[in-house]
């Protein structure tokens, strides 16, 4: 399998798409458009894949990640959040990146204790009966290098 070059993408319709065929409740192509018009908002992906974050100050959240399935295992939703963690160091300065896993999204959680980011807090049944994983990657202190992508300590991004 060939995986494309990340991009940015702007076709609100064309990341429901991909969301509809990654998660169980899709987002619809208005939810993206108007998710797309907020400020330091940014989604980066491919035909197989995409990222959703918010930049504010020295902040940036993932908002959404998915691969479709069959392109899953392939490294692809690792390069993503890279990609995704690359813009936010270098365009906005970004010093901290954040998320909310369910608990039982066992890969995603995997992916995101793979580059460094730890779990530093719960929201207990955030999503109906299951709980919310708060997870954060300090990239200064991983040694995140937004020109050269140096990579220091723990930080695999
Ligand atoms: C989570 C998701 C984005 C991972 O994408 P992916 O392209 O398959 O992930 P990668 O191939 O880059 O895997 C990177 C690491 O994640 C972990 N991982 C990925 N899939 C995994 C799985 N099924 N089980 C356990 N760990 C897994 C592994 O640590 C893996 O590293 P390794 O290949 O060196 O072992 C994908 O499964 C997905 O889209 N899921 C549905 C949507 C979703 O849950 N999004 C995240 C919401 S927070």
């Amino acid at each position: 399998m060939t995986l494309e070059v990340i991009e940015p993408l702007h076709d609100a319709d064309a990341l429901a798409a991909l969301h509809t065929a990654c998660f169980e409740r899709p987002w619809s192509g208005d939810a993206f458009a108007k998710l797309l018009r907020g400020a330091g908002v940014h989604a980066l992906g491919t035909s197989q894949g995409f990222i959703v974050i918010r930049c504010v100050a020295d902040e940036a959240e993932i908002l959404s990640l998915g691969v479709v399935p069959a392109a899953r295992g392939a490294g692809h939703g690792r390069d993503l959040v890279r990609a995704a963690a690359h813009l936010a160091a270098s365009a906005y300065q970004v010093r901290h990146i954040f998320l909310e896993v369910a608990a039982n999204n066992h890969a995603a959680r995997a992916l995101y204790s793979g580059l460094g980011f730890i779990c530093h807090g719960s929201r207990p049944r955030y999503y109906a009966n299951i709980d919310a994983h708060l997870m954060r990657c300090d990239l200064r202190a991983c040694g995140w290098m937004p020109v050269d992508c140096e990579k220091k300590g723990d930080c695999k991004l």
